[in-house]
């Protein structure tokens, strides 16, 4: 997605620069063309040489060096720039950059550039609380500029609080949702399930199925790259948030109705990627069911069928999605669930094919509507979902 992109990464002076080669990294590996610029005193905790390695470009760190390829360097890097990310961004650049200081390659750089500038924070708690800072921050933010707020933790300096950059892998995320698609889905709501649910039997176990909710995850992250706003009902998975949703937690199918029937008058889309459970235990014990020497049967009941209440109770216009876990006579029973539940799309996938279905980060599957069926290749979990989404965009 980051093919032929160009970012500018600015580094500053702060313990968290040598996380930025991790990121620099990723990004090339994702076919982005990096320039990496450092203030000076960013070339004591990084040499410069690291970031020149991974990239294979120069990296700049004095508006006045000779030895360079462009005539007016600053210039015309910035206009190659799809976007630019200064982290770790200490208190005193972040000062220039709000009063429009340009004394040096990062900060004259940002000033020509009129593409979208992501700024990182990366500073002691106290100067991070700092009115000042705030404030400048706020300047930055009313220029258009995104500030992403620093993790909590133990810091460089023995505090423990606000100041700690985030991992690369969060600062990724954050530039390939500006650079990495378009925004074909921005004013959109779409709301996407993920994940199993559990049913409890007492209160130490329950029934549940193998799903991660990576697929849904998976959905819901592309969905918001691309500009949609997302609501993610999720059921346990040991997974982190994804950065761009809200995401509502919920445990058992009745928890997942509620959470997303109360919620779908307002959506665009609904996906419904979750393994929903089909039945639960008719009673729940309030204590502990002991064993005994003979066997045990649970009475099972019918859980609602959440995708089923949509397909009878949608708002006109809206889009529903569904999928499909098979380990026979896929199309057929896709096929027979789209009408039944009275929805535009069903995703089938056969649990039996390698790369496909559970805790996977491949999927293969086939897109079914009324009117297509389309069998996509197997692809990562985020292409397909990128592909689905194209798929409802028509
Ligand atoms: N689904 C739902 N509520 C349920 C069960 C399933 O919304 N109680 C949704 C799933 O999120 C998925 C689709 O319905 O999008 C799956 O359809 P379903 O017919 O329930 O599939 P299976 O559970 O696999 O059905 P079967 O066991 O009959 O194959």
């Amino acid at each position: 997605m980051l093919k032929g992109k160009t970012v500018l990464l600015g580094v500053t002076g702060s313990i968290a620069a040598y996380k930025i080669a991790g990121l620099a990294s990723m990004l090339v590996k994702q076919g982005a063309k990096v320039h990496v610029l450092m203030t000076e005193n960013a070339t004591n905790f990084i040499n410069p040489i690291t970031f020149e390695s991974l990239t294979g470009n120069k990296c700049l760190v004095d508006t006045f060096d000779r030895n360079f390829e462009f005539s007016v360097e600053h210039v015309a890097l910035a206009k190659q720039a799809d976007v630019v990310m200064v982290a770790p961004a200490s208190a005193n650049v972040i000062g220039k950059i709000a009063h429009g200081i340009a004394d040096d390659m990062l900060t004259t750089t940002i000033m020509a550039c009129r593409c979208r500038k992501i700024i990182a924070p990366a500073m002691n708690t106290n100067m991070y609380e700092n009115p000042i800072l705030q404030d400048n921050l706020e300047i930055c933010r009313g220029y258009g500029m995104e500030v992403i707020d620093p993790a909590c933790g133990y810091l460089a300096c023995g505090d423990i609080g606000a100041g700690k950059m985030p991992e690369p892998e969060v600062l990724y995320q954050y530039i390939l949702r500006e650079a990495g698609y378009p925004k074909d889905l921005a004013g959109k709501k779409i709301l996407v399930t993920a994940g199993p649910t559990r049913e409890a039997m007492d209160p130490v176990r329950y029934i549940t199925n193998h799903s991660t909710g990576k697929m849904g995850y998976a959905i819901a992250r592309v969905a918001a790259y691309r500009g949609a706003q997302v609501t993610l009902v999720s059921g346990p998975v040991d997974m982190a948030p994804p950065l761009f949703a809200d995401v509502v937690a919920v445990e058992s199918a009745r928890q997942m109705f509620e959470a997303v029937t109360s919620r779908s008058r307002e959506q665009d889309i609904i996906i419904k990627a979750a393994a929903v459970a089909d039945y639960r235990p008719a009673s729940v014990g309030t204590e502990k069911i002991k064993k005994k020497d003979s066997d045990l049967s649970i009475a099972l009941e019918r859980t609602d069928d959440i995708l089923g209440w949509l397909g009878s109770h949608r708002r006109e216009g809206q889009f529903l999605c569904g999928f499909s876990m098979e380990t026979q006579n896929m199309l057929e029973n896709s096929r027979a669930k789209l009408k039944k539940k009275h929805i535009d799309m069903i995703v089938a996938n056969n649990l039996k094919v390698e790369g496909a279905g559970f805790g996977t980060d491949t999927n293969l599957v086939t897109i079914i509507t009324e009117k297509m069926e389309k069998e996509l290749p197997m692809m990562s979990k985020e292409e397909v979902a990128d592909s689905l989404l194209s798929e409802i965009c028509g």
